[in-house]
C-alpha cells in the first residue's frame, strides 16, 4: 500500500527533525540547550561530561549543592548508570517510564559528583516527549536537565518562556510546543527499598499508590533538603502571592493591585482586578497545566499581588498546592 504523506506535513516532519538534529548536535559539542519535556522545559547538557554541566549551573546562577536529573531514552540505558533497580523502582518504572516520575537510585561511577552534589544517588528518568526522545536515541550519552529557569524562579513551559529567560545565554532551544502536564516531575526515593515521595509532581500520588501500596511522603523543608527543589521558598514568582479565601483576601488587600489565579470560580465581579481562570471545567489536569505560564504572566503584569486559593487535595492538586505553599513562603 502506498502511504501519501501530505506536502506540507512532509516539509513539517522535515522541519523537526532537522531541528532535533541541531540540539543533537549542540549537546555533542557540549554545549547547553533548552528542551521539551512532558514536565518542563529541561536546561540540557551531556550528563557525562564535567564542563557541560558546570555550564547547566552557571547558566541557571545554580548553587552547587543542588543535583540534576538524568535523562534517559529507555530503562536499558539508565541500568548503565544506576547500580540497581530495587523491585519497586523497577514496577515503578515499567508502569510510569516514560513519564513524569524520577527515581533516585544508588549511582554507578561513570555519572559525576558534579552532577549529583557528591551525593551517591542519582535521579535518573525517561521524558515522554517525542522530540526530547528522538533526540535522546540519537545521543550516546544521558543528558542532564534541570529545569530551565533562573535558580528559585517558576519552571517554564513554553519555549518562549525559556527564551524571555535565558535565551542570550544559550545556543539553541528546542521548541517541542506547550507542555502537556505542566508540572514537575514527581522525585521517588527508596529507604530500605520502601518507596518514599521527596517531591509531588507530575504523577498522582493515588496512582503510584495503586502501583506500589502506600508510600511516604518526606517533603523536607530543612534547610538542608535531600532535595533543594524542596526549599520552602522555591518555584516563586517576583511579585508576592498569598494563598486563601479569594473573597476575604481581596478585601484584606483593597489597597493593592490584585491579580487573582483561581481554579474554576469566575471572580471577575470582585474589584475588577485581574484574574486567570486555570480550568473553567475544574480539570485538575488542565489547572496543573496552566499553573506556571499564569504565574508569569502575572509576573508581566502590572499587579502588585497575587491572589490564589487552596486547591483541592486529590490528583494533582497536592502537586499544585505543594508549588503554591513555596511560591507563597
Ligand atoms: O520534571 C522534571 O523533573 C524537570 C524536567 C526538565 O525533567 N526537571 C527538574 O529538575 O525539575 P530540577 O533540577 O529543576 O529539579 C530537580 C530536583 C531538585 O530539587 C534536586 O535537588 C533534586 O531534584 N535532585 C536531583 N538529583 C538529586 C539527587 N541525587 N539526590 C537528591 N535530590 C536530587
Ligand atoms: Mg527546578
Amino acid at each position: 500500500m502506498m502511504i501519501i504523506v501530505e506536502k506540507s506535513l512532509r516539509s513539517d516532519l522535515a522541519k523537526i527533525s532537522s531541528e532535533v538534529s541541531e540540539a543533537v548536535k549542540y549537546l555533542e559539542m557540549g554545549e547547553v540547550i533548552g528542551i521539551p519535556t512532558e514536565t518542563v522545559y529541561g536546561l540540557a547538557g551531556n550528563a557525562l561530561n564535567e564542563n557541560a554541566i558546570l555550564k547547566i549551573f552557571e547558566v541557571k546562577n545554580r548553587p552547587k549543592f543542588d543535583p540534576l536529573i538524568v535523562h534517559v531514552a529507555s530503562l536499558e540505558q539508565a541500568k548503565n548508570f544506576v547500580k540497581e533497580f530495587p523491585a519497586n523502582a523497577m514496577q515503578l518504572a515499567k508502569q510510569f517510564w516514560p513519564g513524569p516520575l524520577t527515581l533516585l537510585l544508588d549511582k554507578k561511577p561513570n555519572i559525576p559528583d558534579l552532577l549529583t552534589a557528591g551525593s551517591q544517588r542519582v535521579a535518573i528518568r525517561i521524558p515522554n516527549h517525542p522530540l526530547t526522545r528522538q533526540m535522546l536515541n540519537q545521543l550516546d550519552f544521558p543528558v542532564a536537565a534541570p529545569s530551565a529557569n533562573p535558580f528559585g524562579y517558576v519552571s517554564p513551559t513554553t519555549a518562549q518562556h525559556v527564551a524571555d529567560q535565558l535565551g542570550d545565554k544559550i545556543p539553541f532551544i528546542l521548541d517541542g510546543g506547550p507542555c502537556e502536564v505542566g508540572l514537575e516531575s514527581t522525585i521517588i526515593g527508596f529507604e530500605a527499598e520502601k518507596p518514599i515521595i521527596y517531591r509531588l509532581g507530575g504523577i498522582k500520588q493515588e496512582d503510584l499508590e495503586a502501583c506500589v501500596g502506600r508510600v511516604k511522603l518526606n517533603l523536607n523543608l530543612s534547610s538542608n533538603p535531600l532535595a533543594p527543589g524542596m526549599l520552602k521558598s522555591h518555584y516563586a514568582p517576583i511579585k508576592k502571592i498569598v494563598v486563601g479565601k479569594v473573597t476575604e483576601l481581596v478585601a484584606k488587600y483593597q489597597q493593592k493591585k490584585i491579580g487573582i489565579i483561581s481554579f474554576k470560580d469566575d471572580f471577575s465581579h470582585l474589584n475588577g482586578s485581574t484574574q486567570i481562570i486555570l480550568s473553567r471545567q475544574g480539570d485538575l489536569n488542565e489547572a496543573a497545566k496552566n499553573l506556571f505560564g499564569a504565574l508569569r504572566e502575572m509576573d508581566q503584569s502590572e499587579v502588585d499581588l497575587i491572589i490564589t486559593q487552596r486547591f483541592p487535595e486529590e490528583g494533582l492538586g497536592k502537586a499544585i498546592n505543594d508549588r503554591l505553599r513555596r511560591a507563597s513562603s
